[in-house]
């Protein structure tokens, strides 16, 4: 058996160059790991992040100087090929889609996951590429949704950035929980975001939701492009604006609406919650997949060598949904 495969190695932190696409050592699975056999993965904001080493606080978690992991790369697809001796919840030959955070690693034909990781099998019908897409918008705006807004029947929830990763999954998602729900995209995604069923859709390009008169329970800003500040005059009285970005003035708002009993900005990142919330909530993620509550949105679709090309698409801030990256040429792919 080879104990080789392709994978994009970065041994720095910088440009898009820092990508390259090489041989690498395929991973050698312990007892309790799973070896897969990528099939897609995916090219998210965060492996940008990632790869230039910005924000500086990543680096705690990513290495100071240089990347702690050569092979970055969060979300997988594929196929089970070898278990550990003490693998008792996946056998050989079952799909299987997940997620190794900043362990990092899917760039690449193999990866080696424990078995308590975050991984299931994929729902039937789903293709690898829509079961690696959906992870990172789905995963993240979750407990946003759940945990911190606590999202119920007919709570009124504006999401801005519709159309991205995160936006295309909170629209189904605050919909499934029974919101209203306010979509606000361009003109361009303004069908893609009411096909993902939201009530409403503004424009931002004519119309600016804060000046608009209406007001929500909830305000969530996927793509980080408002402010407390102005979005507050959309809010209820004790309405909560929250966004996965954190920038200087969200650290303030944050902050400053700690203790309010009033209106309130939250921040918060989905990598940093506890190994079990993330099973928890990946669960009931598959589960609405398998029901078609859920659906992923590809963009674009890129080959393994082409990963440097994906982040580059994916940094220009304007995707549709996600960016998969195919592995292998399958059928099912
Ligand atoms: N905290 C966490 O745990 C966490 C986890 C994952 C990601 N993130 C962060 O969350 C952010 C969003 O990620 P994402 O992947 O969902 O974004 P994305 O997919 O890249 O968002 C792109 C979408 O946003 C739309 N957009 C651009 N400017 C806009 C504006 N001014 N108003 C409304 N929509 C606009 C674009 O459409 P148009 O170009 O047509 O306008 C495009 O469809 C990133 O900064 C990422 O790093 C945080």
């Amino acid at each position: 058996m080879t104990t080789t495969m392709n994978a994009i190695i970065t041994t720095a932190y910088g440009a898009t160059n820092v990508l390259k696409y090489k041989v690498a050592e395929k991973p050698v699975h312990g007892v309790n790991e799973i070896l897969i056999k990528i099939h897609a993965t995916s090219v998210t904001n965060a492996h940008t992040a990632m790869r230039t080493g910005y924000p500086l606080i990543g680096r705690l978690f990513m290495g100071l100087l240089k990347p702690k992991n050569r092979i970055s790369g969060t979300d997988f697809a594929g196929e089970i090929v070898a278990v550990g001796s003490n693998v008792k919840k996946f056998s050989v030959g079952e799909k299987v889609f997940g997620s190794t955070d900043i362990e990092g690693g899917t760039y690449a034909e193999y990866v080696k996951v424990s078995q308590n990781g975050v991984i299931l099998t994929i729902p039937e019908n789903l293709t690898y590429s829509q079961a690696t897409a959906i992870i990172d918008g789905a995963t993240t705006a979750f407990p946003f949704l759940v945990d911190h807004a606590q999202i119920k029947k007919g709570n009124k929830i504006l999401i801005n950035g519709a159309s991205g990763s995160i936006g295309t999954a909170a629209v189904q998602l605050a919909k499934y929980f029974g919101a209203e729900v306010t979509g606000v995209c361009s003109t361009k995604n303004v069908d893609l975001v009411k096909a993902m069923g939201a009530d409403y859709v503004i424009d931002y390009t004519k119309n600016d939701f804060t000046k608009a008169g209406k007001k929500y329970d909830i305000v969530f800003d996927t793509v980080g492009k408002s402010c407390f500040k102005d979005s507050k005059k959309a809010l209820r009285d004790n309405g909560i604006y929250m966004s996965p970005v954190l920038g200087l003035r969200m650290t303030f708002d944050m902050i400053s609406t700690l203790r309010s009993k009033g209106k309130k900005a939250i921040f918060a990142a989905t990598g940093l919650l506890k190994e079990e919330e993330k099973i928890k909530n990946f669960r009931v993620l598959r589960d609405l997949l398998s029901k078609g509550k859920l659906v992923s949105v590809i963009d674009r679709t890129y080959q393994l060598p082409q990963v440097a090309e994906a982040h580059r698409y994916v940094e220009k801030g304007h995707k549709k949904g996600n960016v998969v990256i195919k592995v292998t040429e399958e059928e099912n792919d």
